[in-house]
């Protein structure tokens, strides 16, 4: 293995691309640059080098190294934040983790480059951030929201986006998080922006976000099984709520074997230890479709989906 192809390698694998890569060599014509830098070199010394130039240059790629490095961990922390979010509710566990895969694996899959990927995966930690200002009376209430409990609900995209409004490298994931309550016919909130003008990474996220609400148990509600769900978000695009060519891509992705994620059974279908049993029982894959409790599920499948958008504790514009 040459060095270039040992670089190309380093910078193709995601644990090790960071780390700084510095090209020493005999072969000084201008091909052999081009190839190391196109590898991913972050610079290319010819012998003879100058030794006080070399060190110089090393120092400053560790310098950025360690910048990166303190980055990271920032998202660690703001990510942990997140998921204590998700902790205050036992029936969401876990739902961070899959929104961000499955919101990664959905953007892949619309042929989004890496940027918007990473942003997908730190909103799918993120993305509630703002019920961190939700009472538990609010957040864990298992009945229908009063005008008052659910216009505090509805303030949390807002809430969260300010709460990251000052770091820079979330500058990608903010409108993720503000909007990822937006219709695509305007009539979501907190902007009741339309169309297009919601940004592409807020309707992946809404659509896996409702997916995985429709899926996972809630103490006044069965997990409904995936084919139930489906049905459920392609009604409610027909009327307009999310974006059709993201829902396709989405089934694409669900029924395409091997699926880069597996959306078909998801852990929180199982409710988890020591919670409220649910009332109905377990999903089943194969099982039809389960309704959500309410008089007449059929009447409006937009509080179809946001019944049990309301029963993880996210709120939703015709609750
Ligand atoms: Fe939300």
């Amino acid at each position: 293995m040459t060095g270039v192809e040992l670089c190309a390698r380093i910078k193709l694998d995601p644990r090790l691309q960071l780390i700084p890569v510095v090209i020493l060599t005999t072969v000084a014509d201008l091909d052999a640059r081009v190839a190391g830098l196109a590898a991913g070199a972050d610079d290319f010394f010819a012998k003879p080098f100058n030794l006080l130039e070399l060190e110089t240059r090393v120092a400053v790629l560790l310098r950025v190294k360690s910048l990166v490095d303190q980055l990271d961990r920032a998202e660690g922390v703001i990510t942990s934040l997140g998921m204590t979010i998700e902790a205050r509710d036992p029936y969401t566990a876990g739902h961070c983790q899959r929104l961000a895969r499955h919101a990664v694996a959905l953007g892949n899959a619309l042929g989004v480059d890496s940027g918007l990927q990473h942003h997908l995966m730190l909103a799918g930690f993120l993305h509630d951030l703002g019920k961190v200002a939700v009472p538990d009376a609010v957040l864990l209430k298992p009945g229908p929201l009063d005008a008052g409990e659910l216009a505090r609900m509805r303030l949390h995209p807002v809430i969260g986006a300010e709460l990251v409004q000052t770091l820079r490298s979330l500058d990608g994931v903010r409108p993720i998080i503000r909007h990822h309550h937006e219709r695509m016919d305007g009539s979501g909130y907190p902007d009741g922006l339309e169309g297009a003008a919601i940004p592409l990474g807020a309707r992946i996220m809404a659509v896996v976000d409702v997916y995985d609400a429709l899926r996972t148990a809630r103490p006044y509600k069965s997990p409904m099984p995936h084919a139930a769900a489906i049905d459920v978000l392609r009604r409610e695009t027909d009327k307009g709520a999310w974006d059709p060519h993201v829902l396709a891509a989405f089934i694409a992705l669900a029924l395409s074997p091997p699926a880069p994620v597996s959306l078909l059974s998801p852990a929180a279908a199982v409710p988890p230890p020591n919670s409220a049993p649910s009332r109905a029982p377990p999903a089943d894959p194969v099982a039809p479709a389960l309704p959500v409790e309410r008089d007449d599920p059929d009447d409006d499948v937009r509080a179809l989906s946001c019944e049990a958008t309301r029963a993880m504790s996210l709120s939703c514009v015709s609750d």
